[in-house]
């Protein structure tokens, strides 16, 4: 009896062991796939808005409401996977997002404010204001792509 109870304690911290060392040692090529996940995803989610802020598609709230709520929570996960560890692969990622960071956190910082005023206006009800609090985000997007992810 005692000797199960050990085993099993040493195979919970064996187990919480490992899961730890997967946790801190993600492989650099999975936090690019991981971080060009989200970025495809950010998209798929504004691009309607963005369709819509310019008259491209009729506009709809629920799904406004909907893509923002997704965007706010997008928009905090995105990041994680800029690690230096990933500085040597190859990806779109210009390498002035390690030697600027500072600037590349407040480009980062410009698209969490423009997120945050649109989740913030979307509950307004103002058509006009929702159009242009989404052409604020795209304008956020872009505006880090430009100083930051290579040209295709
Ligand atoms: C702070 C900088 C920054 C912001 C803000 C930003 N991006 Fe990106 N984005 C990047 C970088 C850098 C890459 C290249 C990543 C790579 O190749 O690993 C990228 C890549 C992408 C890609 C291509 C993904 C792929 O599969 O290669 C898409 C799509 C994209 N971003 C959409 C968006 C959208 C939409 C927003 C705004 C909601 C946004 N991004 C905001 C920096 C940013």
């Amino acid at each position: 009896m005692k000797l199960k109870l050990v085993s099993a304690a040493i195979a919970l911290a064996l187990g919480v062991g490992i899961s730890g060392m997967a946790l801190s040692q993600e492989k650099p090529e999975s936090l690019v796939k991981q971080r060009q996940a989200k970025m495809t995803l950010q998209w798929k989610y504004l691009k309607p808005l963005y369709l819509m802020s310019r008259d491209r598609m009729p506009y709809d709230a629920k799904t406004v409401a909907q893509n923002v709520s997704y965007l706010a929570v997008l928009d905090e996960m995105a990041w994680d996977g800029f690690d230096p560890s990933t500085k040597d692969l190859k990806t779109h990622a210009l390498p002035a997002i390690w030697s600027e960071p500072a600037k590349f956190k407040a480009a980062q910082e410009h698209l969490e404010k423009a997120v945050a005023q649109l989740v913030k206006v979307s509950k307004g009800g103002n058509e006009a204001a929702v159009k242009s609090a989404i052409g604020d985000v795209n304008d956020a997007c872009n505006a880090c792509h430009k100083d930051f992810r290579e040209k295709e």
